[in-house]
């Protein structure tokens, strides 16, 4: 497993895969790695000659300082799991080597970042945009692979892709829970033990408002806000139904045809999210 520092490096090399006819695949993440992570990198592993996956902190993305000072850093732990899923790259640069000189972008997405993650953490898409548009740059992937567990930000990715006009597929995988159905997530290590426990009952009231699509939406949308605030540890910042494509609330199941339920809870100081989909 090759580790570089530098994007002069890392792209020299990617560009010598290249020549050589090698696809590349790509996993960017922030680190703490989990079975979420993994499963993105044996899927591009599976369908790459080369895979490289960045682990960067992104200052951009946080609109909270606490959050980002906060946000848990296991550099060692994660490049052992990294060897052992067979992964051939990482890159692990520094905020230097990715912002020499401040990222100004802004990107206008529309009504895509304006509900939900955008609505309750402003600028963190653009943050967003920016590193990925940058990795992007030096990695030169083929194909680069986003959980659905973070659906909006897909849809962002998407967006970006499409607007700066690179040549990568956007590959969406499916979320990886825990036994008890809580989706894996690095800030998941945050919890204490308490409200790790509470934490299962965010997918649990998911999964029960999949049997409930019978009950019209704001009913529902009360029902599950309800069921999560029976728990002292958890308060809701968000439950939204959304149409799969547009992003867009829906007030309505005949609104569209590809409904999905997104959630964003505090358990204690620590933010957690989840979707799923009704169909
Ligand atoms: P991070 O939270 O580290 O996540 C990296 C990738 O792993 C994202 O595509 C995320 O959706 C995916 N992922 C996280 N938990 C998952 C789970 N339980 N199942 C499946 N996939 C999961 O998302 C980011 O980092 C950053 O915003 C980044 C894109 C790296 C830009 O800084």
């Amino acid at each position: 497993m090759v580790i570089t520092y530098k994007s002069a490096e890392m792209k020299a090399k990617i560009v010598s895969h290249r020549n050589n006819g090698e696809t590349i695949g790509f996993v960017p993440t922030m680190g703490a790695l989990h079975q979420g992570h993994i499963s993105l990198i044996q899927k591009s592993l599976r369908e790459n000659e080369i895979t490289v996956c960045s682990i960067f902190v992104n200052p951009t993305q946080f609109n909270n300082t606490n959050d980002l000072l906060n946000y848990p850093r296991t550099l060692k732990e994660d490049l052992i799991m990294l060897r052992e899923a067979g992964c051939n790259n990482v890159f692990v640069p520094s905020e230097r080597e990715i912002y020499p000189v401040p990222d100004t972008r802004i990107f206008d997405f529309g009504e895509l970042d304006k509900s939900m993650e955008g609505k309750y953490r402003p600028g963190h898409f653009n943050g967003v945009a920016q590193v990925v548009s940058k990795f992007f740059e030096i990695v030169l992937p083929d194909r680069a692979y986003f959980g659905e567990k973070d659906f909006q930000q897909l849809a962002i990715i998407k967006a970006m892709t499409k607007m700066l006009k690179f040549r990568t597929d956007i590959v969406p995988c499916p979320i990886i829970r825990e036994k008890d159905g809580l989706a894996m997530s690095s800030r998941n290590k945050l919890l204490s033990p308490e409200h790790r426990k509470s934490a299962s009952l965010i997918s649990k009231s998911l999964f029960d408002a999949l049997n409930n699509k019978d009950l019209p939406v704001a009913e529902l949308k009360f029902r599950v806000i309800n069921t999560i605030h029976a728990d002292k540890n958890l308060k809701v910042e968000y439950f939204e139904i959304v149409d799969f494509d547009s992003l867009k609330l829906l007030n309505h199941w005949a609104d569209s045809s590809k409904p999905m339920a997104c959630i964003a809870v505090f358990a204690g100081q620590v933010r957690l999210i989840d979707n799923v989909r009704f169909f």
